[in-house]
């Protein structure tokens, strides 16, 4: 269990939305949204993190130093924000267009249980191949979730399916991994842009 008291976030519904210096993160849950807490400009987001990309390899967070990244947690059967953001994601890479290449796109998984790199394989065809999907164990996914402060929670549908509850914002990283802001999906393209070419310095 993630402890968010321990800086400011609170729960409230069973929905988190928690303020930073980068703009609000907002869950993307089946219950709609609420808005609760201030964290300290200075929160760290972001950090170590070992898993297994959609290629089936072993990755840590070194093997993405030297450019910064945008970085996504979410999980494939996710039925609209992850889609959604994914898609807009492909939007912004084909906007920047070869300075796309100059920053790692991350879409790591909540979903142990169901995200393989099969499947992650499989979903993330429909998107920009730039965009590397992170899966793992769930100790491995519970370690990179706490690194960026990512909510999370397993819902239990009718029938034993489930979906996830899970933080819908995109984290900017610099490229010696120090967190640089979010991109929330409630953001018009213009922003967004204006953002990543900050981050990778294109101005
Ligand atoms: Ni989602």
């Amino acid at each position: 269990m993630i402890r968010w008291a321990a800086w400011g976030g609170v729960a409230a519904l069973g929905l988190l939305l928690l303020a930073t210096a980068g703009g609000w993160l907002v869950t993307d849950g089946p219950l709609g949204s609420a808005r609760v807490a201030t964290g300290p400009a200075s929160l760290q987001i972001g950090g170590p993190f070992s898993l297994t990309d959609h290629r089936g390899r072993a990755v840590t967070a070194r093997d993405f130093r030297g450019r910064p990244m945008a970085v996504f947690f979410g999980f494939t059967h996710c039925p609209d924000v992850c889609p959604t953001t994914l898609n807009d994601m492909t939007g912004l890479i084909a906007a920047l267009g070869a300075d796309a290449d100059r920053a790692h796109w991350l879409f790591v998984s909540v979903d142990s249980e169901r995200d393989t790199p099969a499947a992650m394989a499989d979903y993330l065809s429909a998107f920009d191949p730039r965009i590397v999907g992170l899966s793992g164990t769930e100790e491995q996914i519970a370690s990179a979730a706490r690194a960026f402060r990512v909510y999370y929670r397993r819902v239990p549908l009718e029938g034993g399916a489930y979906t996830m509850d899970h933080s819908a914002s995109v984290f900017l990283l610099d490229a010696e991994g120090r967190f640089a802001g979010t991109v929330d999906h409630k953001e018009s393209e213009t922003v967004a842009l204006e953002k990543l070419r900050m981050l990778i310095g294109r101005m």
